[in-house]
């Protein structure tokens, strides 16, 4: 299985790898629980799924207007005080949800082709920490 294969079942399945992943993080990392506070989960679930055929997306083609709303998306968790070393947690977490949903489609390769794609999308969106709401 590859990237935008793995992308595809994640689509064609209802959203319960979103709901294990949040269930992953607030039990890891409990101090994120509190940005969440006013969130519907039921929509964040379907804005995880979405960034993930983003992600997808952008690895496969690094297309400039994925790029640009990354880094719109970073500004926007700058605002809302995402610290930026949470990043490399959140993309440990979803790697170890990854694993779990494909089991055992799931194979060091593919572990390898998401980490280079989260990796990707991460950094554009620290980009967009940077910026001044001027610039996009
Ligand atoms: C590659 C990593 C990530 C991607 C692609 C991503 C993507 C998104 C997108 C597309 C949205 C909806 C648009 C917006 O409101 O800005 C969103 C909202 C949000 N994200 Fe992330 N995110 C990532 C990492 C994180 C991390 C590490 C946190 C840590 C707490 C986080 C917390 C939130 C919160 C609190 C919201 C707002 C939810 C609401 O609507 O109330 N995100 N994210």
């Amino acid at each position: 299985m590859n990237l935008s294969e793995s992308v595809s079942q994640i689509l064609s399945h209802e959203a319960e790898l979103a709901s294990r992943f949040y269930e992953r993080f607030f039990a890891q990392i409990p101090e994120a629980m509190t940005f969440f506070e006013s969130t519907n989960m039921i929509h964040q679930a379907a804005v995880l799924r979405m960034s993930l055929q983003i992600i997808e997306q952008f690895c496969s083609h690094e297309l400039g207007a994925i790029g640009d709303y990354l880094r719109v998306i970073g500004f926007k968790h700058r605002e809302r005080n995402i610290p930026q070393d949470m990043y490399g947690r959140w993309r440990e977490i979803l790697l170890d949800e990854l694993e779990e949903f494909h089991g055992a489609d799931w194979s060091e390769t593919l572990k390898v082709e998401w980490t280079k794609a989260l990796n990707l999308s991460i950094n554009k969106m620290l980009e967009g920490y940077e910026l001044s709401s001027a610039t996009i």
